[in-house]
């Protein structure tokens, strides 16, 4: 056999060596999340916050009310992994603090992603994942119907409690990314006289929205049970409805995090709605939607997470999905939009704006 010596190109046996280091990653891959909720469910990360100085296992252990047996194995792992570090204290021992990842696993931090990480990994959650074969040969029902007899929105108008745990987890992703999207994309908002956040949960987008512009009146709609469990908020205004019969009328209505719970058909008509929606404003008026665009970031680090997202989607919602540039294109077309622009932000989603 030739020799190679371009070291670019991995050999046969370099790949089969990895591949035995990264086969674990699979089928263990479940520790690094179940680790990190229990964390989370112990308060570890706040409890660190907190305490700002170094903590050593003991003191932690105290605080718990726990032996530190089973503590120092579970932080061991999660330092390995990046979440909490290692420090010497000021008496000379080795304690804990907080890293930047554990930083993101507060549980109420503005830029926590704690409230999500717990949703995804509760059982309600996680049961529709062992029905995804069986969802990928019968593309007619959905995994989550599979393992909970009716779809994910019947599931939330029929358990309250389940409905609150989905509105915080993704109003914690809300918290982060609407942020971004207002310093990323500031010209948009310019001139906006009302805005309708379309299946906007507990209304926290507008919220945020509203205390960066306070000219803009706020319409969060929502399915009604969605909106009786929603706190007043000045400003914004609640209206329960249905956004595949119509949409509120305002200068802009926004999507974040909605039509990619949808397949196309359903996606279409929801911006038909939306186009019908602003249709008073005439060339003021458009649709922003915030949601992932996959592909349009080669190789950057969030493409993958575009792509888990799109697992989400295939395993939790009747055949939603993360579309790319051109699939986007395709549904705001046939939609009836004339253009759109696509801007990538400091976040997951992109944002993609649309003109009637
Ligand atoms: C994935 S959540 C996104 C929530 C929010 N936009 C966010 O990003 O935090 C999708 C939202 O769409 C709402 N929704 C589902 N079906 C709807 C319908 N037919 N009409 C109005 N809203 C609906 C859900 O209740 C939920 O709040």
């Amino acid at each position: 056999m030739a020799e190679i010596t371009n070291g670019e190109v991995p050999n046969e046996c370099d790949e089969i060596a990895q591949a035995q280091v990264d086969i674990w990653r699979f089928v263990f891959g479940f520790a690094e999340m179940a680790v990190a909720k229990c964390a989370v469910e112990l308060g570890i990360p706040d409890i660190l916050e907190n305490q700002g100085d170094p903590m050593t296992l003991s003191q932690l252990s105290t605080r718990l009310s726990c032996s530190s047996t089973a503590l120092f194995r579970v932080m061991r792992f999660l330092i390995n992994r990046g979440i909490f570090k290692e420090t010497v204290t000021k008496e000379g021992s080795t304690g804990y603090v907080q890293s930047p990842l554990s930083c993101l696993l507060t549980k109420d931090g503005n830029d926590s992603l704690a409230p999500l990480l717990l949703f995804q990994n509760s059982p309600v959650i996680i049961t529709p994942w062992h029905f995804l074969s069986a969802c990928v040969l019968d593309n007619n029902k959905s995994a989550f119907a599979y393992a909970h007899g009716k779809d994910t929105w019947k599931y939330c108008a029929d358990n309250q409690d389940h409905n609150k745990f989905f509105d915080e987890a993704m109003a914690c992703d809300t918290r982060r990314t609407v942020p971004a999207v207002l310093r990323g994309c500031p010209e948009v908002f310019t001139g906006l006289s009302s805005v309708v956040d379309v299946g906007g949960g507990d209304g926290t987008a507008l919220r945020i929205l509203i205390k960066t512009c306070p000219w803009i009146h706020g319409i969060n709609f929502d399915l009604p049970h969605v909106l009786s469990l929603v706190p007043e908020c000045e400003g914004v205004e609640h209206v329960g409805g249905d956004m595949f019969i119509s949409v509120p009328k305002a200068n802009v209505a926004f999507l974040k995090w909605v039509l990619h719970d949808w397949d196309d058909e359903k996606c279409i008509q929801i911006l038909k709605n939306c186009k019908q929606a602003i249709s008073e404003y005439g060339e003021a008026g458009k649709v922003i939607i915030v949601d992932a665009v996959i592909d349009v970031r080669g190789g950057d680090k969030l493409k993958d997470v575009g792509l888990m997202l799109d697992m989400v989607m295939l395993t939790h919602t009747n055949m939603g999905k993360e579309r790319t540039a051109e699939e986007w294109g395709y549904v705001l077309s046939e939609a009836g939009f004339s253009s759109h622009t696509i801007k990538n932000i400091e976040a997951v989603s992109s944002v993609i704006v649309a003109f009637p």
